[in-house]
């Protein structure tokens, strides 16, 4: 370097005061990521993470001309880490928005900090109906219970289903997943024989599908969160509903794309409905899939996944209807409306309610190349949190 270059090196060096400092921290925004990277809900945080993190790889970290920053924080699925972590992140890292949520009472935890500080914060699992009716400034990405289970309830009813047993967990999304099925399934002309609930900490289903065997209904109809969906299907297929003549239905939770091939052929013919299958026919989803399978190997995305990927660019599409602004109200404003092509097809944020409106497609479970799929056959298009 000459000494010309050396002066005006020093002078650029002299002109960058703090005040340039607190400008370039501007440029970057904040996103908190509240995850259960471990305990019982991991796995969950881990398809969060990798959906994220995925979002970013394929788009870049840039929105509205600012870097997206991602702040990772584990709960281990503890409802008053949340709420603590929740707290440290928007007022010492002032962060632009949080988002995750492995279980509904891990998002509720929150809702009284997003509301006094106006920060929002973007759901990717938790899908009890009433959450985001709770703070204006939850924002849903993922799914609710009532909304992945009416299509099941109704296809099960004009397919020979006249009576069914459901068995849940023990919170709000089984209870959702239980009344939903109930109302619509004996609406139109089936007759639920009990409904059994199984405690979320500590699962042991034992009890309970032998209860739903011994009543002999048509099919048995399931919900657990997706972390649970190994055990519950090992002990349902210990149980031989099939060999009893005993149809296993439910929401896509219980026989989770994550772990599906682990189920083993036992889980063939199976028919759920859901907002996502892994083996979903579109461009966007298999490219979406073999990027997320390259970028984490072994790992078959699931809901969850997706929702992660989904969240991200919801943020991204808010912040540039903002034009950059961070500010809460407008950031709600931005969600409120946005409509794109997920790889689980076409989805948008319902503008009144902040909750997804997505397809919901019944499938059943194939092989395919050596590998279990849920094969999609009939969709129940834009469907609300009824
Ligand atoms: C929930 O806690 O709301 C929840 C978690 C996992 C699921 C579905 C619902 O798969």
């Amino acid at each position: 370097m000459n000494r010309r270059h050396l002066i005006i090196a020093a002078a650029i060096a002299a002109a960058w005061t703090p005040a340039h400092q607190a400008m370039a921290q501007q440029q970057s925004v904040k996103i908190g990521l509240i995850l259960p990277l471990t305990g019982p809900q991991a796995s969950s945080g881990r398809q969060m993470l990798a959906g994220a993190r995925l979002y970013q790889a394929l788009n870049g970290d840039m929105a509205a001309g600012k870097k997206i920053e991602l702040i990772v924080r584990d709960d281990g699925g503890v409802a008053d880490q949340t709420r603590r972590i929740a707290q440290e992140l928007i007022v010492n890292d002032k962060v632009a928005a949080i988002a995750g949520f492995g279980l509904t009472p891990l998002a509720l935890a929150v809702g009284p900090i997003i509301t006094q500080a106006k920060t929002p914060a973007i759901i990717m699992v938790a899908g009890t109906g009433m959450i985001v009716g709770t703070s204006p400034y939850f924002v849903r990405v993922s799914f609710t219970l009532p909304q992945q289970t009416m299509p099941i309830a109704q296809w099960a009813a004009d397919n020979g289903v006249k009576t069914a047993v459901s068995v849940v967990s023990d919170y709000g999304p089984g209870l959702d997943a239980q009344n939903a099925f109930k109302t619509r399934f004996e609406r139109a002309g089936g007759k639920v024989l009990e409904q059994l609930r199984a405690p979320l900490a500590a699962p042991e289903f034992a009890p309970f599908l032998q209860r739903a065997r011994d009543l002999k209904p048509d099919a048995v109809f399931l919900f657990v969160p997706t972390p649970q969906a190994g055990s519950l299907m090992k002990q349902v297929l210990d149980r031989g509903f099939a060999e009893a003549g005993i149809r296993v239905i439910g929401t896509g939770d219980a026989l989770d794309d994550e772990q599906l091939n682990a189920m083993g052929d036992g889980a063939l013919g199976m028919i759920t409905s859901y907002n996502y299958s892994a083996a979903h026919d579109s461009p966007e989803n298999k490219a979406f899939v073999a990027a997320f399978r390259k970028a984490n190997p072994n790992l078959r995305p699931n809901v969850v996944g997706v929702s992660g990927y989904d969240g991200l660019h919801a943020f991204y599409k808010a912040l540039e209807k903002t034009g950059g602004d961070t500010s809460g109200d407008r950031l709600m404003a931005g969600f409120k409306g946005l409509s794109w092509t997920s790889p689980r097809g076409p989805i948008s944020i319902d503008p009144q309610t902040r909750d997804i409106v997505q397809n919901i497609y019944i499938r059943r479970v194939e092989k395919k190349d050596g590998e279990l799929w849920h094969m999609e056959f009939a969709t129940f298009p834009n469907q609300k949190n009824p």
